[in-house]
């Protein structure tokens, strides 16, 4: 808690003295009420208006775009000390991912401090593609790939219709490598899919949303969304 008076004049909106002479006139209010008395203490959690006008900035929005390497939690902070998507990331802003990745899993995530383009973007009904590709344990046939397609039961509750693609066959490893494009999000969505129908993902990798891919961006790095990006995203609800 500080002195009001301070609070408004590192606020950079008037000098100490100045901003004195407003609150004895009765133009300053904390969380909607007027405050004559110069001795008052605030926050920068309480509402403070002057003449009117808000002191606080609105926080700008960010975007960011990260290739998330393995061994990396998506989240905000991890009670076992593990390093997280967002302390790969050089800000100030308080920014949250949208949507998860394994910890081995690999690939696209974004990262935001806009609540309302993350909640669009993740909402299944909003159908944002997702494209993963899937190294898979074994050969998977043409029949169940279809199986796939047409949705799966995991825990209890059938996928959403999909597209697959195989890309690759390895008969050597008996290993393949599996396109799929999603727009759920669920808890482990892709690895539980293949094991519905008898396959394990031996990698993973998250390769694009919506439009948006890791053109550019290497493992670890990240990127700024453009505001035509972020326009456009917005454009797709
Ligand atoms: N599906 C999974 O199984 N894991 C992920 O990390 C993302 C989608």
């Amino acid at each position: 808690m500080e002195r009001l008076q301070k609070i408004i004049a590192n606020s950079g909106y008037c000098s100490r003295r100045k901003a004195e002479e407003l609150i004895k006139k009765g133009l300053v209010k904390v969380n909607g009420q007027v405050i004559i008395e110069l001795g008052t203490k605030a926050s920068l959690n309480d509402y403070i208006e002057v003449e009117g006008k808000s002191i606080i900035k609105k926080e700008d929005k960010v975007y960011y775009l990260l290739n998330k390497p393995r061994g990396i939690i998506t989240s905000t902070s991890d009670d076992k000390g593990r390093k997280t998507v967002v302390d790969l990331i050089n800000t100030t802003t308080r920014i949250y991912p949208v949507g998860r990745l394994d910890y081995d899993t690999t690939g696209l995530v974004l990262l935001t401090n806009d609540g309302e383009l993350a909640n669009l973007l993740m909402h299944p009904s909003n159908k944002i593609d997702k494209v993963y590709v899937a190294k898979v344990k074994g050969i998977i046939s043409k029949e169940d790939l279809k199986r796939l397609e047409s949705g799966v039961l995991i825990d209890g509750r059938r996928t959403s219709k999909c597209r697959g693609k195989i890309l690759k066959i390895d008969k050597k490893s008996n290993t393949c490598i599996v396109k799929l494009v999603i727009h759920e999000g669920r808890y482990h969505q892709v690895k539980k899919m293949f094991e519905s129908i008898g396959y394990s993902v031996l990698k993973l990798k998250r390769e694009s949303m919506a439009f948006l891919t890791l053109d550019g961006v290497k493992s670890g790095d990240y990127r700024e969304l453009s505001i035509k990006e972020v326009k456009s995203l917005y454009s797709l609800f």
